[in-house]
């Protein structure tokens, strides 16, 4: 049975109970997130053939503490780095390292940073130099599925609206969505029930209400869907080792639709991408 509870009265661990937030709770998450949007806007003009995803690393933990924020991810379940960096066939949680990136890469930046306990997160793909043909439309492709499964977000639907969108939008691209990820409810928790799948049927899933807040963040392949992860316990890549892509936007459910909490003040949701 699904229940949902007033987070200003629900313990701040997932106990598998979706919190409601308030008017008070969306303006925390405004701030939070328009701070990992800011973070992820100055990336833009960071990530060029060369430099390496430590560097990235470094930049995120930085501009967090010149900005009272901590990112998410430092310490989180062992995870050492304040962001992930996941190139080409990496499909999510790669990790930072001195390798530089090279002309031609995709790689998805993802940035979650938590103010007075406030968790934003948002991930965006972002072109090294000139990259293929193939390569710009998955990442086409995924943006779109993002904005598809933020269109089906609505009081009263459920959470199986939202990876309908998605994936039949994806498919009939000749791409495939991955299973063995999805997105979450976020807020005072960094990973809080729903599973927001991206894939499924609108009958499928708890009903969506106002004042839900969760993330959309699908990862979408030009080859098969399957995933492995590596030794280091961490690095997600495609088994037939296709390119992968990944954006994600935090939500929160509104009367008539959502509020996209993490979108760029500078109008740099889709880097390198047109309109
Ligand atoms: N930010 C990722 C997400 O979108 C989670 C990263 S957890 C880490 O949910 F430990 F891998 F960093
Ligand atoms: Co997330
Ligand atoms: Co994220």
């Amino acid at each position: 049975m699904v229940t949902y509870i007033d987070a200003a009265s629900a313990p701040l661990r997932n106990t598998g109970v979706i919190r409601l937030y308030n008017e008070d709770a969306f303006a925390n998450m405004r701030r939070a997130c328009q701070l990992t949007a800011r973070c992820l806007d100055a990336l833009v003009d960071i990530v060029k053939p060369g430099v390496k995803t430590d560097v990235i690393d470094r930049f995120v933990f930085e501009f967090g503490m010149d900005n009272g924020a901590l990112p998410a991810t430092l310490n989180y379940r062992g995870y050492t780095k304040s962001v992930c960096t996941s190139i080409n066939h990496v499909v999510c949680h790669g990790i930072p390292n001195d390798k530089p990136l090279r002309e031609g890469d995709i790689v998805n930046i993802d940035v979650t940073y938590i103010i007075d306990g406030w968790h934003g997160d948002s991930s965006r793909m972002y072109p090294v130099g000139e990259i293929k043909r193939s390569a710009e439309r998955l990442l086409e492709v995924t943006y779109e599925s993002l904005l598809r499964g933020i269109a089906a977000v609505k009081p009263g639907a459920r959470t199986g609206a939202i990876g309908e969108a998605i994936q039949t939008y994806a498919e009939a691209e000749r791409c495939s969505v991955v299973r063995d990820f999805c997105g979450h409810g976020v807020g005072q928790v960094f990973h809080d029930a729903p599973n927001i799948l991206h894939y499924g049927r609108a009958n499928e899933g708890p009903e969506l209400r106002e004042g839900m807040i969760f993330t959309i963040e699908p990862m979408i392949n030009l080859g098969r869907p399957q995933v492995k992860v590596l030794a280091d316990g961490w690095t997600a890549v495609t088994r037939d080792r296709s390119l992968s892509a990944q954006y994600e936007h935090t939500v929160g459910v509104t009367t008539s639709g959502c509020e996209v909490f993490t979108l760029s003040p500078g109008g740099l949701d889709r880097p390198g991408l047109s309109g």
